[in-house]
C-alpha cells in the first residue's frame, strides 16, 4: 500500500549527532508505546497526524509522507543547545513557548536556521510554516496540560512534519523520551534522553516511569 508506512521503533540510540551511539534493550517498545499513545491523544484533540495505528510491539502503520525538511523545535524551558549557543541560564521558564528551526541534515549537524532560510532556500512556503507553528503551538499546549497531573513538566520537544498524497499538511516522525524533555514537577528529576546524553544512568528506567504515568492514566 504506497499511502501507509511500517515504522520500526528501535533499541538504539544516538547523541550530538551520532557521536555518541548505544543500544539499550526494551527502548524501542516503550517509545512506541509512548509515541502511539501520544499521537492518539493529538488525533483525538483534532491534531491531524499521520499515525493510523500501532502493529506490534515495536511497529506503527502511518500515512506515507513527504517530510519537510525542518526540525521544530518547541521550547517552554531553557536547557540543552538553547543554553549552550547563547549562554542563557538553565531552567528558566520562558514568559512563552519559543519556536526555533533546524534543517533536517545530518551531514551539517541540522543546523538552526531563520525562517528566511526556510522560505528562500523553499525547504517550506509562507502558507504551510504558518500552518506548522500554529499546529506545533497547539501540541505543546495539548502536550504541556496532558502531562501536568502525571507530574511530568513538558521542558522542550521536536517535532517533523509531512505532506500526504493529497497534499494534506500532517505531524510525523515520532513523540517520545528521544524528541522530548521531561521533567519530573517534584524531584526535577530527567525522565528523557538527557539521561543518555548527560550519562545520568538509569535511562531505561525513565522510559518505564514515562509509560506507567501514561499507562495509568489511560
Ligand atoms: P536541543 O536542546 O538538544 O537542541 O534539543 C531540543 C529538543 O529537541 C529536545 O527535546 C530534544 C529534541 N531533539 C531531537 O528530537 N532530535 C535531535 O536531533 C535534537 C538535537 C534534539
Amino acid at each position: 500500500d504506497p499511502s501507509a508506512y511500517l515504522v520500526e521503533y528501535k533499541n538504539s540510540l544516538t547523541a550530538f549527532n551520532a557521536a555518541k551511539k548505544d543500544t539499550i534493550e526494551g527502548k524501542g517498545r516503550l517509545n512506541n508505546l509512548i509515541s502511539s499513545a501520544l499521537f492518539e491523544f493529538l488525533g483525538g484533540k483534532g491534531i491531524p497526524t499521520h499515525f493510523i495505528r500501532r502493529i506490534d510491539d515495536t511497529h506503527q502503520l502511518v500515512r506515507s509522507v513527504k517530510i519537510v525538511p525542518i526540525e521544530v523545535v518547541v521550547r517552554n524551558i531553557t536547557t540543552g543547545t538553547l543554553c549552550r549557543r547563547l549562554g542563557v541560564k538553565e531552567g528558566i521558564r520562558l514568559p512563552r513557548p519559543l519556536i526555533e528551526l533546524c534543517l533536517k541534515d545530518d551531514a551539517l549537524g541540522d543546523p538552526l536556521i531563520t525562517e528566511d532560510h526556510a522560505l528562500l532556500f523553499g525547504w517550506t512556503t509562507t502558507e504551510q510554516l504558518q500552518k506548522i507553528k500554529e499546529i506545533a503551538l497547539k501540541v505543546n499546549s495539548l502536550l504541556s496540560e496532558y502531562f501536568l497531573p502525571l507530574g511530568i513538566v513538558l521542558v522542550d520537544f521536536k517535532l517533523e512534519f509531512g505532506t500526504d498524497g493529497e497534499g494534506n499538511l500532517l505531524l510525523a516522525d515520532e513523540i517520545s523520551p528521544d524528541t522530548c524533555r521531561f521533567w519530573d514537577r517534584d524531584t526535577n528529576d530527567r525522565l528523557d534522553k538527557d539521561r543518555f546524553r548527560k550519562d545520568l544512568g538509569n535511562v531505561l528506567g525513565a522510559y518505564e516511569e514515562i509509560w506507567r504515568r501514561i499507562s495509568g492514566k489511560r
